[in-house]
């Protein structure tokens, strides 16, 4: 994908502007119907419909184009889009991995960029394990982490109820409703009346997971393992999550050995999104 859309630009922008045009952009769907999400500098606004056109003509799976307006915000982590060309009907099934997910992107985050990370989870997951998932969204970790482990028994705890919709809806399209339990409410309110003793945990809230530690430590067995997402700026990319795992520990007089330690994307040059994965004793 990367300097395609520029290439096919060429004689249709000024050639002033084409070193403005995204070298990426991102495209959620299948091939019956997808969507691309890109972020168009002030400058190109005036040829924004010309470069929903190429991107359609490039991938002809895409039947809308959306213009990312903002940053993510808010509890829900959504950032407005709009729509620039194509259909006002952005719901879309899009394909990872084997599993389907359903989803709108305008009413719930979904980055098909994590796909690997999600997979690197997965596969960390052991036959028998139960799982709670806080941040869920339409599903991603819980149903990747299904559809590769024959006995799990999976929570799913997301607060949108448009991703928990969503979420219950994918639940049925991959026929995992066997192994994973979805449920609508805030994980402040859900988690305390749940039954500990899980085998994992998944974080992924990057910006203020670590507000929610307090709930999860208590609620893994022993030995149980926590995957932890954060924030974190260069050099020290990992210091601040562990010390954040540790001192959670400490609270509930239990001990954190950290087994791993990833960065798992770029959002800015000296600013990294990791996962620090912890053993809970
Ligand atoms: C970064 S998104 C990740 C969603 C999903 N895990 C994924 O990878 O696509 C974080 C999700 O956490 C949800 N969320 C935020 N605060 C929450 C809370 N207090 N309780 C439950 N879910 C929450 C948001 O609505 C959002 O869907």
């Amino acid at each position: 994908m990367r300097g395609r859309l520029r290439e096919r630009l060429k004689g249709v922008i000024p050639p002033e502007s084409l070193s403005l045009v995204p070298r990426s952009y991102d495209i959620i769907g299948s091939r019956g119907k997808a969507v691309a999400i890109i972020e168009i500098p002030e400058e190109l606004r005036p040829y924004e419909a010309e470069i929903a056109e190429a991107i359609m003509e490039l991938h002809r799976s895409v039947k809308s184009v959306l213009a990312k307006e903002s940053g993510r915000a808010g509890d829900y982590r959504l950032r407005r889009l709009r729509l620039i060309a194509g259909d006002p009907d952005t719901e879309v099934i899009h394909k990872e991995a084997g599993c389907l997910f359903k989803l709108d992107p305008m009413k719930v985050y979904f980055s098909p960029r994590e796909a690997t990370e999600r997979g690197r989870i997965a596969s960390k997951v052991a036959e028998g394990e139960r799982i709670l998932v806080m941040f869920s969204g339409v599903g991603p970790y819980p149903i990747r982490i299904a559809k590769l482990r024959g006995d799990v028994d999976i929570t799913a705890v997301e607060l949108n109820p448009d991703a928990h919709n969503y979420c219950v809806e994918n639940i049925h399209l991959n026929r995992v409703e066997d192994k994973v339990h979805p449920i609508l409410g805030d994980v402040r309110d859900v988690c305390p009346r749940l039954e500990g003793g899980f085998d994992r945990i998944v974080m992924p809230l990057p910006l203020g997971a670590y507000r929610f530690l307090d709930l999860a430590i208590p609620l893994l067995g022993e030995g149980g393992i926590l995957h932890f997402y954060h924030w974190a700026r260069e050099p020290s990319l990992f210091e601040e999550a562990e010390r954040l795992i540790s001192e959670a520990a400490d609270r509930f007089d239990r001990e954190a050995e950290i087994i791993d330690r990833i960065k798992v994307s770029q959002y800015s040059p000296r600013v990294w999104k990791v996962r620090v994965d912890a053993r809970i004793l």
